[in-house]
Order: C-alpha cells, then structure tokens, then sequence
C-alpha cells in the first residue's frame, strides 16, 4: 500500500460522505504496521454541530475493531484545492490511537495540486494523551 494508493482510499470513502449541509466531502485512510487499512469520511447531522469527521470516523471504526496501535500513516482528503489538515479534534482522536502504540503517524494532508507531509507531533506538538495520565 503505498502512499498513493492510501491517498486513493480515502477519496474512495468520500463516495459515502454524508454531508448534504457543508457540502464538503472528507475522507480518510488509516494505514497501519500490519499493511491494514481502515477508511472514514464524514458524516454530517441536521443538528449541524453534531457532524462526525473523517479522521475521527476512521479512528472510531478501527478502535471498535479492536485495533489499538501500529498507526504508520493518515491521508486526509478534501473537495477543495488546498491541502487539508485534520482539525483539532480529530487531531487529538489520532493522538489517541498514535500513542497507545507508540507512533508518531505521517499525515498526508492531500490538495488538488499538492500533498502537505507531516507528523502528527507537529500538527498536535506537546500533546495530551494516555501517557500523561497518572
Ligand atoms: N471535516 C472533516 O471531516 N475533517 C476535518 O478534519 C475537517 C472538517 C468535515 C466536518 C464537516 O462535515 C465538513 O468537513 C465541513 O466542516
């Protein structure tokens, strides 16, 4: 699985976006130590702050399979031109599963001309997670 096939994943998880109010279709691939994929996209609620994103989506269906570690790489895609970044919650629903195995994941960040590479630590830099727990 390489990146580009990670990248096409996630655009194929937004053929089931449900997003009839922002109109903006997000998908995202989960790529794991196992060479396991596990996809998300958003879906969206008439009470509109409710909408689930992607990423947490994807994080969500990979837990509740029990997954709980090994997170290597996320592609995040968007209808837009820009690259898109995982919002600040979604970031801290990757922390999460990145550090419960102890990976710091590559986020591909996937515009229409362009794809933003970096590591989750840099987009959530000091972050809280189960490790600060005591
Ligand atoms: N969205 C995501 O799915 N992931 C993000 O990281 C940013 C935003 C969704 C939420 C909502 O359904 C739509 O994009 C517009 O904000």
């Amino acid at each position: 699985m390489t990146d580009d096939d990670l990248i096409a994943a996630a655009r194929k998880a937004t053929e089931n976006s449900y997003s009839p109010y922002s109109n903006f279709a997000v998908g995202s691939a989960l790529r794991f130590a196992d060479g396991s994929v596990v996809t998300g996209t958003n879906i969206e609620n008439a009470s509109y702050g409710l909408a689930l994103c992607a990423e947490t989506v994807a994080v969500s269906k990979a837990m509740a399979d029990g997954i709980r570690g090994g997170l290597e790489a996320v592609a995040v895609t968007g209808p837009g031109d820009e690259p898109i970044t995982p919002c600040g919650r979604c970031r801290q629903v990757l922390n999460e599963l990145a550090q419960l195995g102890g990976t710091d994941p590559l986020i591909l960040c996937v515009g229409s001309q362009e794809v933003h590479r970096v590591k989750l630590s840099e987009l959530l830099p000091q972050a809280f997670g189960p490790a600060s727990l005591v």
